[in-house]
């Protein structure tokens, strides 16, 4: 709380509503409006442009500046010099691991990455040609069911023990989903491999085989899940706080996640991003597909441009255009014809003067959905990907609203609809 105070002059009103401010450590302060419904008022925020629904101390966005810190570190730097399981322990705990803490934290999630069978059967029961993503939602719900009567939600051991089996378990839903899109037997997980490692290979290995994962793509797809591990209040991790407010079970809450964030104005961008490039289908359309995209009365848009939050750059994008331009070079994919339209798409939209003036640039999922591409992921498991990397971020936020005292979320809206009518008599 700071000791400014914010007034609300209403017409109608004698007096101007006083309002509590409370400082941020960083970034704008808020105005506390919870009490303006006891002055018969509601506020009015379609699509959360200016509302905080909660305090948290997990990740911080100025998207004016293009700056991404997850417990204050940057994210360019997490990307350089640490891993995927130590951006977990951090974005879980607050502080970096020592390396015993670390040890102890990959071992733990190593340890719980195996899938109850019930869970392993769901998964076989779904069509073929099911988009995993569908897959992934119903899977995690069913964790629900398998650890429905092992969780106490007040009990900080059994958070902990709900995090290892879902940071675990995650990677090896994705696995099975594809595998089974594929008709292949399912791959148990190989606690001696790195998390990233293990999810390559239960992906992409062959059941019976060693294990034979490029060390190029298993550093690319650890680099990705740091890039996506949280991005503080967007939509799928407001849907996790919100769903889990009612206290449900947190699988339950992160299913409910992960149905938002298959959506293509969210995490479904990757996949998005690669189905445009196809429909585009040689650089000579691309001024076609630009003009489409500017043009009101249509609703195409370029897919991986565009933020809500960031109006300068998206450092994740930054940094995994880097990795992207790495990864394509070691695979020897520089001239993919379609990395090419991307490579023209990008440098059109930043010099078109539409793209500059709503200040649209490429997103993280441009270029994740390139470098996914070029490793032979298919498209269709971006998302999945996304997801992966995302799971920790959700569980970290849900973990941190129930940790301390919390309401559940209930929002309120601008009723325009009848006013009371009598039921027509006949
Ligand atoms: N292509 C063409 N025009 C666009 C685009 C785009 N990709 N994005 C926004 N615009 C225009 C939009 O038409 C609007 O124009 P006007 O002011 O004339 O009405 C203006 O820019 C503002 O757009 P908005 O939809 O009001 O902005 P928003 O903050 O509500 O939406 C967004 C942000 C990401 C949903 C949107 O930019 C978009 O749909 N982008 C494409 C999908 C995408 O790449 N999503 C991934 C986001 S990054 C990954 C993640 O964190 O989830």
């Amino acid at each position: 709380m700071t000791d400014k105070r914010a007034r609300l002059t209403v017409d109608g009103l004698e007096a101007p509503i006083d309002l509590a401010i409370h400082s941020s450590s960083v970034g704008p302060d808020v105005i506390d409006v919870s009490g303006l419904t006891k002055k018969g008022y509601f506020t009015y925020d379609p699509g959360f442009m200016s509302t905080a629904p909660c305090e948290s101390k997990i990740t911080y966005i100025d998207g004016g500046k293009g700056v991404l810190l997850h417990r204050g570190y940057p994210i360019d730097q997490l990307a350089e010099h640490s891993d995927y399981m130590e951006v977990c322990y951090l974005l879980l705990n607050g502080e970096l691991p020592t390396d015993a803490q670390k040890k102890a934290f990959s071992d733990a999630v190593m340890a719980n990455a195996k899938v109850d069978p019930s869970v392993a059967n769901l998964i076989k029961s779904f069509a073929r040609d099911a988009h995993p993503m569908a897959i992934m939602g119903s899977a995690i719900n069913a964790l629900a069911a398998v650890y429905n009567n092992d969780i106490d939600i007040s009990k900080e051991e059994d958070r902990l023990q709900t995090a290892y089996r879902l940071i675990g378990q995650v990677p090896t839903l994705a696995a099975m989903a594809y595998k089974h899109s594929k008709g292949e037997a399912f791959i148990e997980p190989d606690a001696s491999l790195s998390y990233a490692e293990n999810f390559l290979h239960m992906t992409f290995g062959k059941a019976g085989e060693k294990p034979n994962v490029k060390p190029v793509l298993a550093k690319a797809v650890d680099r990705l899940f740091i890039l996506h591990a949280d991005h503080e209040q967007n939509a799928s991790t407001s849907t996790v706080r919100l769903s889990g407010s009612s206290g449900t079970n947190p699988f339950a809450a992160i299913a409910a996640g992960v149905a938002t964030l298959w959506g293509p104005a969210h995490g479904g961008a990757n996949e998005a991003v690669l189905n445009m490039l196809d429909e585009v289908g040689s650089v000579e359309n691309i001024d076609k597909y630009v003009a489409k995209a500017k043009d009101k009365a249509d609703p195409f848009r370029l897919m991986g441009f565009g933020h809500r939050v960031y109006k300068n750059f998206d450092p994740r994008a930054k940094v995994m255009k880097v990795a992207c331009d790495e990864v394509l070079v070691e695979l020897g994919k520089e001239d993919e014809p379609l990395l090419d339209i991307a490579k023209r798409l990008e440098k059109i939209a930043l010099e078109d003067d539409y793209f500059i003036q709503k200040k649209l640039y490429p997103n993280v999922d441009f270029y994740s959905g390139i470098i996914m591409k070029a490793m032979e992921i298919p498209t269709e498991m971006f998302t999945v990907m996304f997801t992966l990397g995302r799971a920790v971020g959700w569980y970290s936020h849900w973990n941190e609203m129930v940790s301390a005292p919390y309401k559940i979320g209930r929002p309120r809206q601008l009723y325009t609809g009848y006013t009371q009518r009598d039921y027509p008599q006949k």
